[in-house]
């Protein structure tokens, strides 16, 4: 680097950190609010809201308060969705049926989100069983309580195509079940559902930091872990394997998850692919720093900034982020 030196004098980088609109100008990332995606916890009950304890700020919503926040939510911004559901109280089932229930919550809450703001609104559904499942598990459960891979893809080609006919955008499944992809494709084509895009949750990780999230889902695991199915968090091999294979079954977009403890991953991700990449920064991710907030150790607006930040600097085009709307109301991006 010396010979960059010889009649300029010293190198000086600070020159382009003097003033704020010098940062500005020099600035190689930046967050968009198009690239946000707000998720929401759809209960079968319209008008309820129950707080959700480890998610502050965070709530279980029916359909009418989801429409209001959503709504709110687009005024600042915000134009796309992800919807999680929950089955009416004792509707769970070694199969999950109520998965792929046409009356269900979250295609319930699709159809009227779509009747009620059109093309303004982007609506992703989450595609699992795990919430309607009497086991918590992604899959089917074998006699043997292995989780059932190929005898998964029906059940889960079912809801994704439930999500699609009430009018769903983008279905995104999170059960790392092998040719889940390529099962929903072919389930949504056959239906004539061909613009219906597939988000997949390609590259999952096995995550302590899912924790908060499987209370706001009622979705925690009677027996055992996830460890059969989502991925080893000391791979990012198989992470590239994954996502290789996810495209070649047809995926339009795909996910690294959780964000911060894999943006190694997201990078290698991203030099691997030509699609869409999104990043879910998931529950435990955010209730760490809202625990840290309230405490008063860590200054919020700041730490979301840098999070969100780092997540878009690793090479995420989209962000998945329960901070979402926090961030757009004070303006922290
Ligand atoms: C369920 C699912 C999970 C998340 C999204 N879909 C949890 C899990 O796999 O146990 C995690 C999201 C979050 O923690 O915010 N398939
Ligand atoms: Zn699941």
């Amino acid at each position: 680097m010396s010979e960059l030196t010889p009649n300029a004098g010293p190198v000086r980088p600070r020159r382009l950190r003097r003033t704020a609109l010098m940062r500005d100008l020099v600035a190689e990332t930046a967050i968009h609010p198009s690239q946000l995606i707000m998720p929401h916890f759809v209960t079968p009950n319209a008008t309820d809201e129950a707080a959700i304890p480890s998610m502050p700020g965070i709530a279980q919503v029916g359909v009418e308060t989801l429409l209001g926040q959503v709504d709110s939510d687009l005024k600042l911004g915000i134009r796309a969705v992800l919807l999680f559901g929950h089955p009416e109280a004792g509707g769970k089932t070694p199969e999950g049926d109520a998965a792929a229930a046409a009356n269900g919550a979250v295609q319930q809450a699709v159809a009227a989100l779509k009747q009620r703001f059109g093309q303004d609104l982007i609506v992703i559904t989450d595609v699992c069983l795990c919430a309607y499942t009497d086991h918590g598990h992604c899959g089917v459960l074998g006699a043997d309580g292995t989780i059932e891979n190929d005898p998964s893809l029906g059940p889960l080609a079912a809801a994704a195509l439930s999500h699609a006919e009430a009018g769903a955008d983008i279905v995104a499944p999170s059960d790392m079940m092998d040719g889940r992809v390529a099962a929903i494709r072919a389930a949504l084509d056959q239906a004539g559902l061909d613009q219906v895009s597939i988000m997949s949750y390609a590259v999952k990780y096995a995550s302590a930091y899912y924790g908060p999230f499987r209370d706001a889902a009622d979705s925690t695991p009677s027996s055992g872990d996830r460890k059969s199915y989502q991925m080893d968090p000391r791979n990012v091999r198989e992470a590239l394997r994954e996502a290789e294979l996810d495209t070649l079954e047809g995926a339009d977009f795909l996910m690294v998850k959780p964000a911060l403890p894999y943006l190694d991953v997201i990078r290698a991700v991203r030099e691997a692919t030509h699609l869409p990449l999104a990043a879910y920064n998931v529950s435990g991710e955010y209730s760490a720093v809202k625990a840290a907030a309230a405490q008063g150790w860590l200054d919020e607006a700041e730490i979301v900034r840098e999070n969100l930040l780092s997540i878009r600097r690793a090479g995420a085009d989209q962000i998945i982020t329960y901070h979402a709307r926090d961030a757009l109301k004070g303006g922290w991006l």
